[in-house]
């Protein structure tokens, strides 16, 4: 793994290299619409450099009492396969702890899955629908 230095933002306005990561990923690679929510105005937001070039995004934010929603994770398609998804999952469970969080609570992407499970969640309930893509609910004790 090359060297890598993050930021976290409160707000997307202020870490616009997180919207573009994600529309990279979720807009043009995944055909999702409406990526950016209300949420983004409040949620943390994580963005994980090599030198000054972004690679990997995410965001977590509270949900309800003591649980927390980690979400939007994209590593760019080049750097994939290197550990920056499991850095950028520990950092913002970090986030999440220091905010009060005792668990963590996710939609995951169904091909994810996997991912988050090596990551230490569970699959919660039956597969659904997000627009045109199969989601599984999943959750960790932090
Ligand atoms: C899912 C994603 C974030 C993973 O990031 P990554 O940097 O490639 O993952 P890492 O290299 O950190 O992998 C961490 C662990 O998860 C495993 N893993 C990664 N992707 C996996 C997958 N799709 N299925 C099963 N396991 C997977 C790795 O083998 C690794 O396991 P290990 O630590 O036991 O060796 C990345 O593929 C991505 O951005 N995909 C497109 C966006 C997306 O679909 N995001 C998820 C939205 S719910």
């Amino acid at each position: 793994m090359n060297s890598y230095w993050f930021l976290v933002e409160q707000g997307l306005d202020k870490l616009q290299d997180a919207r573009a990561i994600r529309h990279s990923v979720f807009v043009e690679e995944q055909g999702f619409c409406n990526e950016f929510d209300e949420i983004d105005a409040t949620a943390h937001h994580l963005v994980i450099y090599s030198g000054n070039t972004p690679m990997a995004t995410g965001r977590v934010f509270q949900k309800a009492d003591k649980q927390f929603t980690i979400g939007r994770v994209a590593v760019l398609k080049s750097y994939r396969g290197d550990g920056f998804g499991r850095i950028i999952m520990e950092n913002l469970e970090n986030q999440a702890r220091v905010l009060g969080a005792e668990t963590i609570v996710l939609s995951a992407q169904l091909h994810a899955k996997g991912f988050y499970e090596a990551l230490g969640y569970q699959a919660q309930g039956e597969i659904y629908m997000d627009q045109h893509c199969p989601h599984i609910t999943m959750e960790k004790s932090l």
